[in-house]
């Protein structure tokens, strides 16, 4: 358990009558020795003061209640109300029942819990905890930049934001949805998106509830739902949290408050110091802010300083620099420690600016750690703040007037007979070695074009450390041959080559053979992704035999089949971000979507309509088994049935076995849809059937077909059984 977690150091808490046991709220980016009404502003809005008492300073806000009941274990909903220093230490939230006398707190706190409980959303639901996931998330969270602001393993600092109790909190499923999103929860980005895919929130969710046992939901009262409802608007819950009508002149402006008194109302454990500091900060208030300040607050408050350093202020702290990594060590530590942002004003473009705050935009795919998401609301100030407050002096340029001479002479500048650029950057997703820099064919899309001049002139002026060469020391060219050795002109010359973007052509020394994944040592491999036709919930599978096939984890169907390459991956490995897998071979059969499994009351009942994407309502993904080949046995439940769901391929050719156990019998009229295709047909020999493109169905007993509108259906009845097996065959030509 970590003391202090606080900014609030080694100092003594003073307990009064009003200030509970439990530790001070945890403020980050903000250290002692800071001017005291700097720090007094961010506390004003981090602890949402001004969402009681107007002042003019934007106040962070809280989780939104709406969907709290799916997301929150009854047990600790009713705990956190009725104490949430105690419960979470380190937590912003105040405690509001402190005031009211004893006996009435426990009350209080189950009404507010069983209003909240009374609002939209399916119930809580628990899961298993899967080892592999959590072997797999604990990876990815000291990779990708959780360990920026929360505790590593094991370790306990003090200016960690608290995940203390998860595991009573969430369930693996509820902590999955708000990874995937958490500005939908948390408007206020100070948790912010980092652009997790499905199965990466999945697995940090397991990682984080790894030690959860599960539990059962205490009984929902609607009859207490009513009078919390009332507490919650008259205690000032609404003014935070949504969903809540918040009063204007709840409490007094921040201005009339008198400076040294403490809040009888909202008890946050403050302890002396910070309240000396937001007296400070009030003190204040009505002196204008300027634009260093300004921009200096949004940088704490949304802890952009965890990260990156601006003014000597910020960067990775000594004891989280180690969840910083690379996958280029080669690059030096440029590679590793995302950018400073000194002076990035006057290096990116403002909408490129713009599209790296609001949507995580990337151009560093060796960095481990993630830049990402705050909410465009978040964010939106800050690019012209830092062009106001960012600039260099102007660059010799001198534009080449001919276009064609110009980009002639760039590209022959970039290649590798001339200066090389490509043997260290990658130029349209390749490169002439490994060492794969910054994308060069997104350069001119971000980079400012004086800034690009200065910088080519002089890398190190930028960067001490840095790789990057310097082509003209000096201010002379080291390719004099090329456009009378002008660096001016020469630069000018790859910027215009570079501004064609991906038309530019490939320089010379670029590498042509595209990276494939494929399979070949006899060992199948999984792709956890984006599939067309699918969404999110992806899992792709490509066999040695050179068959593939992608499975849809929403709706526990068979997304596609084909043969050949499992994929061009290239995309995926050198971006970060999501993005749909590309099947390789034109030849995919895609099947239809929908649940796999329905239970029709008679053979006219239409097949249930899902859309893309949406999850089969009753039905549950609980993850996957490995052979000792690598090949996936998929595992759901549907309605108290557990499934498992076996694809075996076959050493003669592109073929699967696919064995579906359940674990008991099926029940009555449950179907399985194996296809539902307009070419769909019964073949010649007997149970077969035939799908385009060569691909041969033969369920191991009698499949039927049905027109359905277009297609025609093929379906096994169940009747009773206990497992089913598909052989899926493509033909030989
Ligand atoms: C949930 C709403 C709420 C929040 C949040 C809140 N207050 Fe208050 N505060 C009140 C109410 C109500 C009073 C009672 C006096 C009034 O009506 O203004 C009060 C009174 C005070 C007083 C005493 C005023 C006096 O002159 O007697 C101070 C000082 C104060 N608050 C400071 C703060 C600070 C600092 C914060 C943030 C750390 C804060 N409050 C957060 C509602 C709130
Ligand atoms: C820039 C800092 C930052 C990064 C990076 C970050 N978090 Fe957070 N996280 C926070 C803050 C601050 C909060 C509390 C937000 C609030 O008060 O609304 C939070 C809240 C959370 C919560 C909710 C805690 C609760 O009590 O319900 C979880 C879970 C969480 N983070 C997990 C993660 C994971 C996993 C990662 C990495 C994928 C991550 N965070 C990355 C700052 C960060
Ligand atoms: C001054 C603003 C403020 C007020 C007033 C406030 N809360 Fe909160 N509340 C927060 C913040 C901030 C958090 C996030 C805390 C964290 O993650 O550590 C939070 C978290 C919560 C959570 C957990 C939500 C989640 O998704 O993790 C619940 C439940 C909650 N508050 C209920 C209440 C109730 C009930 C009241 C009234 C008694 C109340 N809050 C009053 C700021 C407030
Ligand atoms: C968890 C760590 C983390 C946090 C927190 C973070 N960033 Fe970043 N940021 C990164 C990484 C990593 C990159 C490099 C991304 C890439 O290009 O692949 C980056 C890139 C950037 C860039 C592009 C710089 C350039 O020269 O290309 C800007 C601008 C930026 N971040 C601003 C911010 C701001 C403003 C905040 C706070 C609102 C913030 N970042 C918070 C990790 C972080
Ligand atoms: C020896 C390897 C190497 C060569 C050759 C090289 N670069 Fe770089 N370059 C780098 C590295 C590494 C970085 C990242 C440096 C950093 O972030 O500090 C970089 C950064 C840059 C940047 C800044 C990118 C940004 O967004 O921050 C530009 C522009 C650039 N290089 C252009 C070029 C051009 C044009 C050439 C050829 C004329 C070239 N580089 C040749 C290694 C190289």
């Amino acid at each position: 358990m970590a003391f202090s977690r606080a900014i609030l150091f080694a100092l003594p808490v003073l307990v009064t009558a009003l200030v509970n046991a439990g530790e001070p709220p945890v403020i980050q980016g903000v250290h002692e020795g800071d001017d005291a009404v700097l720090v007094g502003r961010v506390l004003l809005s981090e602890l949402n003061c001004t969402a009681c008492h107007a002042g003019g300073i934007p106040s962070k806000g809280a989780p939104e209640l709406g969907q709290a009941k799916s997301r929150i274990h009854p047990a600790y909903l009713e705990a956190f109300i009725a104490d949430p220093h105690g419960t979470k230490p380190g937590t912003t939230m105040p405690n509001l029942l402190g005031h009211l006398p004893m006996e009435e707190r426990a009350a209080a706190a189950r009404a507010l819990s069983h209003f909240i409980r009374s609002l939209d959303g399916p119930d809580f639901e628990t899961a298993t905890i899967q080892p592999e996931a959590v072997a797999r998330g604990r990876n990815l969270y000291h990779k990708v930049g959780c360990a920026a602001c929360h505790d590593p393993e094991g370790k306990s600092l003090p200016d960690s934001s608290p995940l203390i109790g998860m595991a009573d909190k969430y369930s693996p499923t509820s902590l999955t949805a708000f990874l995937e999103n958490p500005l939908a929860v948390r408007r206020g980005g100070r948790m912010p998106d980092l652009r997790l895919t499905h199965w990466e929130a999945a697995d940090l969710a397991h990682y984080l509830l790894r030690d959860q046992k599960p539990k059962a939901n205490p009984p929902h009262d609607p009859a207490q739902a009513g009078k919390g409802r009332i507490l919650f608007n008259q205690l000032g819950c609404a003014q935070c949290h949504q969903p809540g009508e918040p009063k204007t002149g709840f409490a007094m402006p921040l201005t009339a408050l008198a400076p040294a008194k403490s809040c009888p109302t909202a008890d946050f454990a403050l302890s002396p110091l910070p309240r000396s500091q937001l007296t400070a900060a009030r003190k204040v208030l009505d002196v204008p802010v300027d634009p260093a300040t300004d921009l200096q607050l949004s940088l704490i408050r949304l802890n952009c300083v965890a990260c990156h350093e601006r003014d000597g202020r910020g960067g990775p702290a000594a004891a989280r620099d180690p969840f910083f990594t690379t996958s280029n060590l080669n690059l030096g530590e440029q590679a590793r420690i995302p950018p400073a942002l000194d002076g990035v004003g006057a290096k990116l473009l403002p909408q490129w600016l713009l599209k790296v705050l609001v949507s995580g935009a990337s151009v560093r795919p060796y960095m481990d750690t993630r830049m990402p998401k705050f909410g465009p609301g978040n964010v939106e100030e800050l690019p012209p703040l830092f062009g106001q407050l960012d600039s260099l002096p102007p660059a010799p340029m001198r534009r080449i007037q001919d276009e064609k001479v110009a980009r002639e002479a760039g590209g022959d500048l970039v290649g590798d007979k001339k200066l090389g650029c490509v043997a260290c950057h990658t130029f349209n997703g390749e490169s002439a070695t490994t060492l794969a820099a910054v994308e060069m064919t997104t350069l001119t899309e971000r980079l400012q074009e004086n800034w690009f001049h200065l910088y080519l002139r002089n890398p190190q002026q930028f960067h001490p450390t840095t790789i990057m060469p310097s082509f003209w020391p000096g201010g002379k060219a080291v390719r004099p041959e090329v456009l009378d050795g002008d660096p001016a002109h020469q630069i000018d010359a790859i910027w215009q080559f570079l501004s064609r973007g991906r038309e530019a052509r490939t320089p010379s020394g670029i590498r042509r053979e595209p990276i494939e994944y494929g399979p070949g040592s006899g060992e199948a491999v999984m792709l956890r992704r984006q599939y067309q036709g699918i969404g999110k919930r992806g899992i792709g599978v490509g066999y040695p035999s050179g068959i593939n096939l992608s499975f849809d984890a929403a709706q526990m169907r068979l997304g596609s089949l084909w043969k050949g390459d499992f994929g061009e991956m290239s995309g995926v490995w050198r971006g970060q971000g999501s993005g749909n897998v590309g099947e390789r071979s034109r030849d995919v059969v895609r099947f239809p979507v929908g649940p796999a499994f329905a239970q029709l009351e008679s053979l006219e009942t239409p097949w249930p309509v899902l859309e893309q994407a949406q999850k089969a309502p009753g039905f549950q993904f609980q993850g996957y088994t490995l052979d000792n080949r690598q090949r996936p046995t998929f595992l759901y439940r549907f309605d108290g049935l557990e499934i498992s769901d076996q694809w075996v391929d076959q050493p003669d050719g592109p073929s699967l076995v696919r064995t579906l156990q359940l674990s008991q019998a099926s029940p009555e009229q449950l179907y399985f849809r194996l296809a539902a295709d307009p070419e769909l047909k019964a073949g010649v020999a007997a149970n077969t059937f035939l799908l385009p493109r060569g691909l041969i169905l033969k369920p191991h007993f009698a499949g039927m077909l049905r027109p359905a509108g277009e297609n025609t259906e093929l379906l096994v009845p169940l009747e009773g059984r206990s497992s089913l097996v598909i052989e899926y065959t493509f033909h030989h030509e």
